[in-house]
């Protein structure tokens, strides 16, 4: 079995689709889902499918990365799906997953990544640019915000009346459409090497 663990900040929407898909998949299991704010819906969703959860802090994130490392490492975890989460990953936990963590960003990247382009920043940036289209991205993680290598994209279409919102439900729907089966196939690709 590969092991894959969820890191998340949020309602846990991806979180949640990632972990169905994987449900009973012959070689590929989520083992348990990382969360760093207490109140984080994702918490909840994610103990109802019976994943494991663990907490860490934003400042043991930031200030004590090998705490993580070695909880990751104790449950023999594989690879890292990051869904919805809003912390720049250390360099210790990069260069202990070399290749191996994976983010999904809601913006056609390069364009709308970055610090602070998260959520709904990235759709109010997106309508405030006047672009025709967006869409979302999935990629490896390095040391910057957005930056890794892309794996994959899918775009929509932005119109003149939407909301912020409404970019972000039809950007949301693109996300849990795709973000389990590029993960899959990435995973698989690697472990065939
Ligand atoms: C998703 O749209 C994800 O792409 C985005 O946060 C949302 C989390 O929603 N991630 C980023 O903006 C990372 N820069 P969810 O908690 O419902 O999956």
């Amino acid at each position: 079995m590969v092991n894959v663990a969820i890191f998340s900040s949020g309602s846990g929407s991806n979180a949640e689709a990632l972990i169905r898909y994987f449900q009973n998949h012959p070689t590929i299991r989520i083992k348990l889902l990382i969360f760093n704010r207490k109140e984080a819906g994702v918490k909840t969703k994610a103990e109802l499918l019976g994943i494991e959860t663990q907490y860490f802090s934003k400042s043991e994130f930031e200030s004590r990365p090998k705490l993580v490392v070695d909880f990751l490492k104790n449950e023999s975890i594989d690879f890292i799906l990051l869904a919805g989460f809003l912390l720049l990953v250390p360099k210790e936990i990069v260069e202990s997953f070399p290749e191996r963590i994976l983010n999904i960003h809601p913006a056609l990247l390069p364009a709308h990544g970055g610090k602070g382009m998260y959520g709904i920043n990235v759709h109010r940036e997106v309508r405030r640019s006047g672009a025709k289209s967006t869409g979302m991205s999935i990629h490896l993680v390095d040391l910057e915000f957005d930056k890794g290598k892309i794996l994959f994209q899918s775009a929509c279409p932005v119109w003149e009346t939407d909301s912020e919102s409404d970019i972000a439900a039809r950007v949301l729907k693109l996300e849990h459409l795709h973000y389990s089966l590029v993960a899959e196939q990435y995973i698989k690709s690697i472990k065939e090497k």
